[in-house]
C-alpha cells in the first residue's frame, strides 16, 4: 500500500522551497510583479505535476535534484495558467486556492506580467545546466514545454474553451479541448522524467498514455467539482461552468456519465503502467487519487 498523502505532501514541501528559492524576491522598482509572481506560485496547490515529474523520473532513475526541477518549471507554466485563467477576460473568478485570485489581490495587468515572467522563468530553469548536464537534454525538455503550453497544448485548449461558450460542443471535440487545455501539461510532467531519464521509445509511450488517461480523468474530476464539490475545500468559486455555458463532459454526459468514464480512464491507465510493474505503484495511486479528490 502507498501512503500517496504523505509522499504528495513530502514532495509538496521540496517544490515549497526550491519554487522559493527560484522566484526573485521583492526589490526594485518593479517590486509588484515580484510579489505577484510569489502571490500565485507559494503556499498553495496540490503540486501534482512536480510530483508526478519526480515519480516518472523515478522510473528511470534520475536524481530527485533534477526532476525536482523540472517539477518546479512546471509548476511554474501551470501556475501562470491559472493567473490568466482566472482574469476577467477568460473565467473572471474571484477565488483560487482559497485567497483572492491574483488580479483580485492586484490587478489585471500587474496579473497579466506576472503570468508572463512565471512562464518565462519556467524556460529559464529548464535551460539552466543544474537540470542536466546535457545541453541535448535540456533543449527536449525546453521543446516539450513550450509544445505542451502553446498553441497546440495549454493555449490552444483554452481557446476552444472560451470559444464553445458560444457554441455545443461533441464529446469528442470535448475531449479534444480537454487533452490540450489541462492534459498536455500532465503528459510533458510526466515526460520530462523519461526525458531527464533517456528512456526508450517504448517507455516513453507506455508512460505518455497514462498521462493522457491521467490527463483527462483530471479534468473531468475538475468539471464534477464544479458542480457537487465544497468551496471549503476546493478553494475556487463554484458553478463557474455552468454559468459561462461552458462545454464539459459533464454538461454532456451528466454525472453519472461522466463518473462511468473516469472508472473507463482508470482501466486505461492501468493497462498503459503494465509495462512498468510493480515500479509504477506510486503513479497507480495517483490516478486513484485524481479520480476520488475532493480538492
Ligand atoms: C487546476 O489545477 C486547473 C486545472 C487544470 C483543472 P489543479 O487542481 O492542479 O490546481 P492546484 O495547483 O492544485 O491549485
Ligand atoms: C483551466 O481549466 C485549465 C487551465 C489551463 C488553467 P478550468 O478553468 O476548469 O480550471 P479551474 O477550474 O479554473 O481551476
Ligand atoms: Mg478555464
Ligand atoms: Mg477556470
Ligand atoms: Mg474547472
Amino acid at each position: 500500500m502507498v501512503d500517496l498523502q504523505s509522499e504528495v505532501a513530502r514532495a509538496a514541501g521540496e517544490v515549497e522551497a526550491a519554487l522559493e528559492a527560484f522566484l526573485p524576491l521583492p526589490a526594485g522598482a518593479e517590486a509588484r510583479l515580484h510579489e505577484a509572481m510569489r502571490y500565485a506560485t507559494l503556499g498553495g496547490g496540490k503540486r501534482l505535476r512536480p510530483f508526478l515529474a519526480m515519480t516518472a523520473g523515478t522510473l528511470f532513475g534520475v536524481p530527485r535534484s533534477r526532476t525536482l526541477r523540472a517539477g518546479c518549471a512546471v509548476e511554474m507554466l501551470h501556475g501562470y495558467s491559472l493567473v490568466h485563467d482566472d482574469l476577467p477576460a477568460m473565467d473572471d473568478a474571484d477565488l483560487r486556492r482559497g485567497r483572492p485570485t491574483c488580479h483580485r489581490r492586484f490587478d489585471e495587468a500587474t496579473a497579466i506580467l506576472a503570468g508572463d515572467a512565471l512562464q518565462a522563468l519556467a524556460f529559464e530553469v529548464l535551460a539552466d545546466d543544474a537540470t542536466h548536464p546535457s545541453p541535448v537534454v535540456r533543449l527536449q525538455l525546453v521543446a516539450g514545454l513550450a509544445r505542451a503550453a502553446g498553441a497546440s497544448g495549454m493555449c490552444g485548449g483554452q481557446m476552444i474553451d472560451l470559444e464553445a461558450e458560444h457554441r455545443t460542443l461533441s464529446l469528442e471535440e470535448i475531449y479534444r479541448l480537454q487533452r490540450l487545455k489541462t492534459g498536455a501539461l500532465f503528459r510533458f510532467a510526466c515526460e520530462c522524467g523519461a526525458i531527464l531519464g533517456k528512456a526508450d521509445d517504448p517507455a516513453r509511450r507506455a508512460l505518455s498514455d497514462y498521462a493522457d488517461a491521467l490527463g483527462l480523468a483530471f479534468q473531468i474530476r475538475d468539471d464534477l467539482l464544479d458542480i457537487e464539490g465544497d468551496v471549503t475545500e476546493t478553494g475556487k468559486d463554484q458553478g463557474i461552468d455552468a454559468t459561462a455555458g461552458k462545454a464539459t463532459t459533464v454538461a454532456l454526459l451528466g454525472v453519472e456519465g461522466a463518473r462511468t468514464r473516469l472508472g473507463a480512464l482508470l482501466v486505461e491507465a492501468d493497462e498503459a503502467l503494465r509495462p512498468f510493474g510493480e515500479a509504477s505503484h506510486v503513479l497507480r495511486a495517483v490516478m486513484e487519487f485524481v479520480i476520488h479528490r475532493r480538492s
